[in-house]
């Protein structure tokens, strides 16, 4: 079960466009979608657009449209966003389509019929911006805990899911696998939660209609929360395709920001075990990203959207920067200044200096050509054991997620190339007919280090390093595979190595 490794983000509401923050959760799955087909799995990197609820339905009526027109526009944002990022999810869910609204029917049917959804009446605090039902005990000075917005009284009949039935199974699976949510805080908050007592969970809801109907009683539609969460298996086909179903689920992650972590580690567990399937083996709860130190919000005017850093630094700098600057589980500020610095001394200095000074060297005296390796020494032995030492660390970082520490790696090892080249002066080796063996050596284990640098580097920058792939007479990146390609002296002596433009140009700071 579950040879496919599949990863997925949060299915964002459509009342919105994309910004960095929504973005931040989608880069991070393409780097983890990208680094394991890099490892040769196949994968299966799903995203997507929860379109349902009364906040989309207020947007649109806001807008004199009907919701539908509504979120078919509002789409085209998501999907243009993510291919400006070069974002390389295999399918992009939507929950309006047939094929999920047909299995979330399916799912709540079955649940009904084995018992575990009942209906009732529900009355007490309801918060649109969230799409959450709140205890009067949750709320923080009469709002809404989380987004800090006013809340709904809303009393209406609502069918219930027996969540509290489920909640001691969903506490020992969380107490007993370590890994299944993660951050470790985050992960001890949820316990907390739990218990402190579960009551059941509100699944539908009847003052409005932008939703699922409930097949057993159509004055009803889903609520939203219940029909997003099963997002992640009505895209691999739950209950139509069971074969490719065994194959994909359970999730390897789900990638989730942390206000949005008890939907997926207490609800949704509860709502797979009711219907008697397995759990996901991870869900990360990430930190949230602000704005020049404030909380980003349309109100302040301070949204950034990722178009706007993409055309000033380009799309492989804004998800290094991303990648490099927070470490994945906490909080972090944006700043155009720290990501300026960046650019300029990591992207422009460390690597793309040290591409065009190897490539302009070889250019200069092999023509162009890769040469023989010739016998490594001491110098070339250090780099060589650098570099997998580099490998190993690099692979246990991306395996749990800490995609600034694997980076910082890897730039530790930029350093040792960028030294190397320094002690080895090829410059003076070029003067000196007797050393041309010498020169032969340096030049291949530089073109080697930048070979190394690509592949570990490809996932966070797929664009520049498979240029700088190419340049080296590799081919494809995208045909590369670690282990296999991770051995020092992969670098083929003969091959065509191309000068090229400066692949981070310097930006004024
Ligand atoms: N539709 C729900 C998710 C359903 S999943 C079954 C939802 N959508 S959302 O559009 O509000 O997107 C929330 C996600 O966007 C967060 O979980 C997080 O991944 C990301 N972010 C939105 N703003 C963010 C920041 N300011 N910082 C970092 N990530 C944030 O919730």
């Amino acid at each position: 079960m579950g040879d496919i490794f599949y990863v997925t983000t949060p299915i964002y509401y459509v009342n919105a466009e994309p910004h960095i923050g929504t973005a931040y959760t989608t880069v991070a799955a393409d780097v983890i979608a990208r680094y394991q087909r890099l490892k040769g799995r196949e994968v299966f990197f799903l995203t997507g657009t929860d379109e349902h609820g009364q906040k989309v339905a207020l947007a649109a009526a806001e807008r004199n449209e009907s919701p539908q027109a509504w979120v078919d526009r509002v789409v085209a944002h998501y999907r243009d966003a993510w291919d400006l990022l070069d974002i390389s999810n295999d399918d992009f869910i939507r929950t309006t389509q047939n094929r999920h609204t047909r299995v979330a029917q399916e799912f709540i049917q079955k649940l009904q019929e084995s018992g575990d959804v009942y209906l009732s009446s529900y009355e007490g605090w309801y918060c649109v911006h969230d799409e959450s039902f709140l205890l009067s005990s949750q709320l923080a000075d009469g709002q809404c805990p989380e987004c800090r917005r006013p809340v709904d009284w809303v009393k209406e009949e609502n069918y219930f899911f027996r969540l509290s039935r489920y909640a001691d199974r969903v506490l020992a699976h969380i107490e007993e696998n370590p890994d299944f949510v993660q951050p470790e805080g985050r992960r001890n908050e949820v316990v907390s939660f739990i218990k402190a007592g579960l009551a059941d969970q509100s699944i539908s809801r009847t003052s409005f209609t932008w939703g699922i109907p409930l097949p057993f009683d159509q004055r009803h539609v889903m609520y939203v929360w219940f029909d997003a969460l099963l997002n992640y298996i009505s895209a691999i086909d739950y209950g139509t395709d069971p074969a490719r179903f065994e194959r994909t689920w359970p999730a390897d992650w789900h990638l989730v920001g942390k206000e949005i972590l008890r939907f997926h580690a207490v609800i949704w567990p509860a709502m797979l075990m009711a219907a008697g399937l397995p759990l996901p083996r991870h869900v990360f709860a990430h930190g949230w990203l602000t704005v020049e130190g404030r909380k980003m919000s349309k109100s302040l005017g301070n949204v950034v959207k990722p178009s706007e850093l993409v055309s000033e630094y380009g799309v492989d700098a804004y998800r290094y920067y991303f990648m490099r600057e927070f470490s994945f589980g906490v909080d972090g500020n944006f700043s155009r200044r720290t990501m300026t610095r960046r650019y300029n001394d990591e992207l422009a200095n460390d690597l793309g200096n040290l591409e065009s000074r190897v490539q302009t060297m070889v250019d200069k005296y092999r023509a162009g050509r890769a040469p023989e390796p010739r016998t490594p020494g001491a110098e070339e032995n250090t780099l060589a054991e650098k570099a997998a030492e580099t490998f190993a660390s690099f692979e246990a970082k991306m395996e749990r997620l800490a995609f600034n520490d694997a980076l910082s790696d890897v730039w530790e090892f930029i350093h040792a190339v960028n030294r190397y080249v320094d002690v080895s002066a090829p410059w003076a080796l070029a003067r000196d007919e007797a050393k041309a063996a010498d020169l032969d050596r340096v030049l291949y284990n530089s073109c080697e280090g930048l070979r190394q640098i690509a592949l570990m580097v490809a996932p966070f920058m797929p664009r520049a390093m498979g240029e700088m792939w190419r340049r080296l007479g590799l081919g494809e990146l995208a045909d590369a595979r670690i282990p296999a390609d991770a051995a020092w002296g992969g670098m083929p002596a003969g091959a065509e190595c191309v000068r090229g433009q400066a692949l981070f140009p310097r930006l004024q700071e």
